[in-house]
């Protein structure tokens, strides 16, 4: 989300006259979109921020802003510490960047209830995918978290305005979009969320369509219906479970049990065989016992996540969790989290090598990072997938026959007409392109 917030800074800059600069001491304005969501997000940006104040004394007409999140919390205290800082604004004061910048010191933090309205041109660097927002804010307070007070009340965008942009994008040559919302599942404009993917998947020239972040509490049947029945929408879902203790569920003011967890993913494999489920895990939670933590353990080894993304417990000022007692010490909660993290390695590895001799339909990013001679794409279920083939499949649908899995991705050869007949099989129909 924050990466899309700064997509759209970027937009405004660019209506603005701006041009980005690859070396950060040329500059004339830096900006820092910053995430609070764990201490460590935090750490990061004051270093950054430190680090960067010689270069004011440098070039006199150099400004600094700090967005985001943490510009957000701390409001005007940051010009107290931070005299170099020249502007804060929050997630939700965005579309006030380019007025901003006329002034010679400004604060934007307040509470906009009309963000659901505006469009802002995103600035976008890839050309494939892009970041669609959906939703602002979240209503849920879920005790350890700090976004409800950062990003706000929850507030649904009109559909029609979702649609013109991905249709715009479609006309750009966008293949994929992925709907962002901190709960995707309780939006509510002038329809409910499925509705919202019927509309987007009659978008010709998208061919596939992802959402983050369901939460358990609302994934509904109907959604799940949409997810095995519309062509467009991929067969992966990211649903933070947090921890596999009831209690710890409840402390976190999750609003479901370990058991309604387990019966929607039930009903979701049951209903899409081939779903790829991912999840959010907290190790440390204050209070938990062993007990509480092997179940975390228990959970992952019952439901097999095709991939988990694990975080330590970070106490965050002015939510309920930092005010809890029992704090649980750094050695145990580090513990924790790599019994959790090795657990998982050891499932996600074993799943992907289920894969190997499968073809999978296969959307091509562009030339890897590391070997400018192989391609990188991703399967519907979201895992990446290397393998040789020409820069000019950017873009494209391929089938691709996977050869070799590792952990955090998968090797393959790009399946040709040829060898599909060599194979007998008759998946022409599933070669969208090729
Ligand atoms: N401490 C640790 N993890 C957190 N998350 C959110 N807030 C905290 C916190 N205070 C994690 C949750 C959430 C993900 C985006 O970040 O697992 O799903
Ligand atoms: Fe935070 Fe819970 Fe909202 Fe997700 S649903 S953003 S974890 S309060």
């Amino acid at each position: 989300m924050n990466v899309h917030d700064s997509e759209k800074m970027a937009g405004i800059l660019k209506a603005e006259g701006y041009a980005e600069t690859a070396y950060t001491e040329n500059a004339d304005l830096i900006i820092f979109n910053t995430c609070s969501i764990r201490q460590k997000a935090e750490q990061k940006f004051r270093s950054e921020l430190g680090r960067i104040k010689v270069l004011k004394s440098k070039n006199p007409l150099l400004k600094i802003a700090v967005a985001g999140c943490i510009a957000q919390q701390k409001g005007r205290d940051i010009f107290k510490r931070n005299p170099h800082v020249d502007y804060v604004f929050g997630p939700q004061n965005i579309h006030k960047l380019s007025a901003m910048l006329t002034t010679n010191a400004m604060v934007c933090i307040e509470d906009n209830p009309e963000i659901q309205h505006t469009n802002l041109p995103a600035e976008r660097k890839e050309n494939v995918k892009a970041w669609v927002s959906i939703m602002y804010g979240c209503d849920n307070f879920c005790s350890y978290c700090i976004v409800p007070y950062t990003r706000g009340r929850e507030r649904s965008r009109p559909g029609q305005n979702i649609y013109e942009e991905i249709h715009e994008l479609a006309e750009k040559g966008f293949k994929e979009v992925t709907l962002l919302g901190q709960n995707v599942n309780s939006y509510s404009s002038d329809t409910n969320f499925p509705g919202l993917l019927r509309k987007i998947d009659t978008i010709k020239g998208i061919e596939r369509i992802r959402f983050v972040t369901s939460h358990p509490r609302d994934l509904s049947y109907e959604l799940i219906s949409c997810i095995k029945e519309l062509p467009k929408v991929c067969e992966h879902i990211h649903l933070p479970l947090q921890s596999g203790s009831d209690r710890i569920l409840k402390l976190m003011n999750r609003g479901y049990t370990y058991e309604d967890y387990i019966e929607k993913i039930r009903k979701l494999k049951e209903s899409i065989p081939n779903i790829a489920i991912t999840t959010d895990l907290i190790a440390g939670f204050p209070s938990e016992t062993d007990n509480e933590h092997s179940m975390t353990m228990k959970a992952l080894r019952n439901i097999e996540f095709d991939g988990i993304f694990a975080f330590k417990f970070s106490p965050r000022q002015g939510t309920k969790a930092a005010e809890m007692e029992e704090s649980i010490n750094e050695e145990i909660m580090s513990q924790r989290l790599n019994e959790i993290l090795g657990l998982q390695d050891d499932i996600t590895l074993r799943k992907n090598e289920s894969l190997k001799g499968t073809l999978q339909e296969v959307l091509v990013e562009g030339a890897s990072k590391t070997d400018k001679d192989r391609m990188t794409g991703r399967t519907r279920t979201n895992k990446i997938v290397n393998f040789v083939g020409d820069e000019l499949l950017s873009g494209w649908l391929v089938n691709v026959e996977i050869r070799t899995a590792m952990r955090h991705s998968l090797e393959g050869r790009l399946f040709s007409k040829h060898s599909l007949d060599a194979y007998g099989l008759d998946l022409k129909h599933k070669v969208k392109h090729l």
